[in-house]
């Protein structure tokens, strides 16, 4: 066989695979299906998470120095179970925000808006403790308390960032519209109103970086 027909049959293999792969996993939502998560741990033995580390979030922390120096600790991880990201579809799944500081600031999630400005999420509260950032376009901000049995509604507009103010893992199940989207690059432009700093337990204060 000719060096070309081969180079063409392991094309032809590669497009096979991943149109089986990929259709497993559209047909895997096409009837009801379930998945384990842990309660305390928040992990699950049937998919597998997305892991954030400190090098991921250059720049969001106010200590950058800091930050630099821990940059390959692993900071939070969550599921994307893959549902297909079209109206009518609901993402869900846990996040495990694990406790620690960046200098005084407590660890956090990057934060983002949604896409879909109009859509919101809703955080219900499994193990740990600490806050939900919460922020919309028009300046308001505020933060709820993330606790075991505690389910924080993020309206629509919010942008919304996890804080781990404890010492134990934060774990969280959330839910939201799949077709919603993800705009992470305003809060890395901009950053949040405020920050969450230890000072003999957690203060909310102006974060000096905040660029309007
Ligand atoms: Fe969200």
């Amino acid at each position: 066989m000719l060096k070309n027909e081969l180079y063409l049959l392991d094309i032809l293999s590669i497009i096979i695979i991943t149109k089986t792969i990929l259709g497993g996993l559209i047909m895997k939502f096409n009837r009801p299906c379930s998945f384990d998560f842990d309660l305390t741990t928040g992990l699950s033995s049937s998919a597998v998470s997305k892991k954030r580390y400190l090098s991921d979030l250059k720049n969001m922390y106010q200590d950058e120095e800091a930050r630099l120096k821990i940059e390959s600790r692993l900071t939070y991880e969550y599921y994307d179970l893959g549902l297909p990201e079209e109206a009518g579809e609901l993402s869900f799944g846990t996040s495990i925000l694990y406790p620690g500081k960046v200098g005084n600031e407590y660890h956090m999630t990057k934060g983002h808006f949604h896409q879909r400005i109009d859509t919101p999420e809703v955080y219900y509260g499994l193990s740990g403790e600490g806050y939900m950032l919460m922020e919309n376009m028009e300046g308001d901000v505020c933060w709820e308390k993330i606790t075991p049995g505690n389910a924080v509604y993020v309206a629509k507009g919010y942008a919304h960032r996890m804080i781990n103010t404890g010492t134990d893992p934060l774990v969280v199940f959330y839910t939201y519209e799949a077709n919603a989207g993800h705009d992470y690059q305003t809060i890395l432009d901009k950053g949040f109103r405020k920050i969450c700093l230890d000072n003999n337990g957690p203060v909310f204060v102006d974060n000096p970086k905040w660029k309007e």
